[in-house]
């Protein structure tokens, strides 16, 4: 036999390991994100053939105080915000329990570059560019395979050791780059909220959750058709926001019904705003907003438009103070962009004017600010959208991220409840415009509140304590073969039976 000859037998075995682990590299990409298949059409999918096993049921004790982590970080303002706003949603939920809770980030101590997210994120953010490109790099299947083994391989050693596993009897991720490891390494109920709008990115799309919360239709039918999620674990709950934006909207009623005017006028009194105003708001850090500003401000004096503006300036301390003294902005350090771009005129502040700025640090009451002022100019931040529907405030949107909020700008302008440019003297014209046609801004607030939606929240947790009372934790473990089925039924052109 040729296993006796000892330098053949390791031959063969390697040539198996090989072969081996060929097979295991190509049956991680084809199961961590799926082929490029076409998805199937959008017809009702038929009756599932085969029955779907039940998940394990059982009901905790009423007395037992549960723990809920949220899995989070610091990127950007909208994930804090999303746990924040679920713990409150979870804690007035009538199914509720008293329950204890904290806020979980995986990545510190990680390993390189996956420690350094945060401060990633702060540097991507500022680079449009860069971030469209690794996002778009990212966002494809083989570099997600890559990515989510090289990820696993890593760090999942130490992430295993974290008490937090075990503590926790429900976890709650609100974070793209917390579902793959978390969801290996833990059995408890996990749910998936995205904290995006209209676009997302595929690392959001780990499967082996208990239930996915998706805000949009647009993102229901990405999640079904690049992340393959089943439809029974796909919850179409809407965005969730800060309830205080729920309960201010309620006070409100429309904005422009007899009650909301009403309230609308105490709201300003309050604030000690005069009359009609415009609000700039640029997240935490307050950036990429100035130009804007004295752009807005130059063209409504020109046209002599009544009003005020409102810029919220966050961390931004150099903002604030050059608002308050109305100095120009500082020059551009890249001298070769300074020498190439026509200097802009528009931007140069002027002192005095009829219309007043009124710079703000850090406000804690953004909803009562979006109840008293007319329009609001801002990025196309996920959350700021949300939140600026369910009180219908016009949209004035400058930016956003390529990629992951580009989605956002299509929902607004679909709804036809606010408007897109990046350039100074369109957004100086087209806000000018809105403070100067009531009509319209009352049209565009009508449309935002169509869409505008302070119920997710309640909707997640309404779920969630369902599921915990009947001791559902919907994961499926070892279950790959249904994969491969539903796989092969794809490639074949099937509905999948899900
Ligand atoms: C969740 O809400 C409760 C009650 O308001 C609070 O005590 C707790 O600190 C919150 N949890 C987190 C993680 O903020
Ligand atoms: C949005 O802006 C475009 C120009 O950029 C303008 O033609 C359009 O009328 C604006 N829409 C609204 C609702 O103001």
């Amino acid at each position: 036999m040729h296993f006796s000859n000892p330098i053949r037998s390791r031959r063969m075995t390697y040539d198996i390991t090989l072969r081996t682990l060929l097979l295991a590299i190509l049956a991680c990409i084809f199961k961590v994100h799926g082929l490029s298949v076409p998805g199937p059409p959008s017809t009702p999918s038929p009756p599932s053939q085969t029955p779907i096993t039940p998940p394990t049921l059982n009901p905790p004790s009423p007395t037992k105080v549960p723990h809920i982590i949220f899995l989070s970080a610091d990127t950007g303002g909208g994930h804090r915000a999303s746990a924040l706003s679920l713990n409150a949603s979870l804690t007035a939920h009538h199914l509720s329990t008293p329950f204890t809770s904290e806020i979980v980030n995986i990545w510190p101590g990680g390993a390189w570059p996956y420690r350094d997210l945060v401060e990633a994120y702060v540097h991507l953010s500022r680079h449009p560019r860069q971030w469209k490109f690794l996002y778009h790099l990212s966002n494809t299947t083989p570099y997600l395979a890559w990515m989510n083994a090289d990820t696993v391989l890593r760090n999942i050693k130490r992430i295993r050791k974290m008490s937090c596993w075990t503590e926790a009897d429900i976890i709650v991720s609100v974070h793209p780059t917390m579902t793959n490891i978390p969801q290996i390494v833990s059995r408890k109920p996990f749910y998936t909220v995205i904290t995006d709008l209209g676009s997302c990115h595929a690392t959001w799309f780990s499967r082996r959750c208990s239930r996915m919360f998706v805000a949009s239709d647009k993102l229901y039918n990405k999640a079904r058709k690049r992340g393959w999620v089943r439809t029974e674990k796909l919850v179409r709950s809407g965005l969730p926001i800060r309830p205080v934006f729920g309960e201010e909207g309620e006070r409100m009623g429309g904005r422009y019904s007899e009650q909301g005017v009403k309230y609308r006028k105490e709201k300003k009194e309050k604030l000690g705003l005069e009359g009609d105003s415009v609000l700039f708001m640029g997240g935490g850090e307050g950036v990429g907003m100035e130009e804007y500003v004295w752009g807005v401000k130059r063209q409504m004096e020109a046209e002599g438009v009544k009003s005020q503006i409102v810029v919220v300036c966050g961390r931004n301390k150099d903002l604030h103070e050059r608002l308050s003294n109305s100095t120009p902005p500082p020059p551009k350090r890249n001298i070769l962009k300074r020498i190439l771009r026509r200097p802009k005129v528009e931007c140069e502040p002027e002192k005095g004017g009829s219309v007043e700025i009124i710079p703000l640090e850090f406000i804690d009451n953004p909803q009562e600010y979006m109840v008293a002022c007319d329009v609001l100019v801002t990025k196309a931040g996920p959350g700021t959208i949300a939140e600026a529907a369910s009180l219908g405030i016009p949209l004035m949107l400058t930016s956003f991220l390529p990629g992951q909020e580009s989605g956002n700008v299509d929902i607004v302008l679909e709804a036809s409840f606010g408007n897109f440019s990046t350039s100074v003297p369109e957004v100086s014209e087209l806000v000018t415009n809105l403070m100067r046609d009531g009509g319209l801004r009352a049209e565009m607030s009508r449309n935002g509140e169509k869409i505008g939606d302070a119920k997710a929240g309640e909707r997640i947790a309404e779920v969630i304590w369902e599921d915990y009372w009947k001791g559902r934790t919907g994961r499926d473990f070892g279950k790959r073969r249904r994969w491969f089925r539903e796989a092969w039924r794809r490639m074949r052109g099937l509905e999948d039976d899900s």
